[in-house]
């Protein structure tokens, strides 16, 4: 089994020598081979994903993705940033369902900035459609406003679209997903001013017609985001857009006591995938030692689980996260009174010994 490590920008590189540390633990016989990407690969090969990377990824059973971005290559041309290799993967390996799970681990009910018995026991699924919406639409640019408010000034704009197609395979994965747990599924949109956000609530309503035992709703993004912080229980299964999913995922990290604390995967129609933090390079803290590794570490869990058909592998890990939580280890990010303040290196090297 071969896994493409590509630790990226900013915390990256930490955070990932930590899942390594983990992934080497359990003996597997893995082989990882690490590549630059984002920035990192920009100073080295003049580009964000270059081919060798990029190809190093298609061949791979699985891909271990740390975070890309600095705030550095803010002025660089769109096609140069380092966003735009997490863009290009997502796109050329069709990762197009995203999950996030939120799971609030019971040691860190007060790490969450919300009251602890709105988020005790919390664990709930969002799925993020990852290859379409508003980031991949085209047409995108600048230009001269040909018309509106301001006729004749600088404008730019982007495209906000999503076929048919694309809809319901996301849709087919949220049922699917949500039929090996509570059985319902809110579908979070903006139908109510979107044309792309009609379609998707049409569609998703038509193939729940081949779920009948799923229960399904849904939801305007608006209210989505005020009841996630008002009441998150309530939720299950999550499925929506790209862009709402970006941005409702992020808040509902808090609801697991940080960023930090939140996997992902991305994943293929053939069950390839791409597993990392659903946060970002973190430059404020880069170098520092400081950042949580835990969101790393536990999407290489779902990594075992998802592409490599490890399941014991993935639980021992996941087992190991809590018990290391429940020895009150905590990176300042989870830190909170009568806990145990440690660094990266010190969470990651915790996770191996609760693993013995
Ligand atoms: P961010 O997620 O990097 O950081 C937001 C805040 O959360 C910061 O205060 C950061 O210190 C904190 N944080 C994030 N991860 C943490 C961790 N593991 N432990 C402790 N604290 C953590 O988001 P941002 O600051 O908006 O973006 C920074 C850069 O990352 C940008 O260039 C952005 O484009 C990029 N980004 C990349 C990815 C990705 O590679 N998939 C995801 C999100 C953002
Ligand atoms: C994420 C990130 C990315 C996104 C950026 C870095 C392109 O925020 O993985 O959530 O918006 O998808
Ligand atoms: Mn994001």
């Amino acid at each position: 089994m071969k896994i493409a490590v590509l630790p990226g920008d900013g915390i990256g590189p930490e955070i990932v020598a930590e899942a390594v540390k983990v992934l080497e633990a359990l003996d597997l016989k893995l082989e990882m081979e690490t590549a630059p990407v984002g920035g990192a690969a920009y100073e080295v090969a003049g580009h964000p994903l270059p081919e060798s990377t990029l190809g190093l990824a298609r061949e791979a059973d699985a891909i271990l993705f740390g975070a890309v971005g600095d705030w550095k290559y803010d002025k660089l041309d769109r096609p140069l940033r380092p966003e735009q290799a997490i863009l290009g993967l997502r796109k050329h390996l069709g990762l197009f369902a995203n999950f996030r799970p939120a799971i609030c681990y019971e040691q860190l009910t007060h790490a969450s900035s919300l009251k602890p018995e709105l988020v005790a026991g919390l664990d709930i699924l969002i799925i993020r459609e990852l290859t379409g919406d508003i980031y991949f639409g085209q047409p995108r640019g600048r230009r001269t406003a040909p018309d509106g408010h301001f006729p004749g000034a600088e404008e730019a704009f982007d495209t906000m679209r999503y076929s048919r197609p694309e809809i319901e395979r996301i849709a087919r994965v949220a049922f699917e997903a949500a039929r090996k747990r509570s059985k319902r599924v809110t579908s979070v949109d903006k139908a109510n001013v979107l044309e792309t956000f009609q379609l998707w609530k049409d569609v998703v309503t038509e193939v729940h017609k081949d779920y009948p035992d799923v229960q399904l709703d849904h939801m305007y993004v608006d209210n989505a985001a005020m009841q996630l912080v008002k009441a998150p229980k309530a939720f299950d299964v999550i499925v929506t857009g790209n862009m709402f999913g970006d941005i409702l995922s992020d808040e509902a990290s808090m609801l697991t006591g940080s960023i930090g604390m939140l996997p992902s995967a991305s994943l293929n129609d053939k069950k390839q995938g791409l597993y990392e933090p659903s946060h970002g390079s973190a430059p404020d803290i880069a170098g520092k030692g400081v950042a949580n590794p835990l969101a790393t570490i536990l999407s290489a869990a779902m990594m075992l689980r998802f592409s490599l058909g490890q399941e014991e592998a993935a639980r021992r890990i996941e087992a190991a996260v809590q018990k290391v939580l429940a020895q009150g280890l905590r990176t300042p990010d989870i830190h909170s009174e009568g806990t145990t303040r440690v660094g990266t290196v010190q969470m990651g090297d915790a996770v191996v010994n609760a693993l013995r």
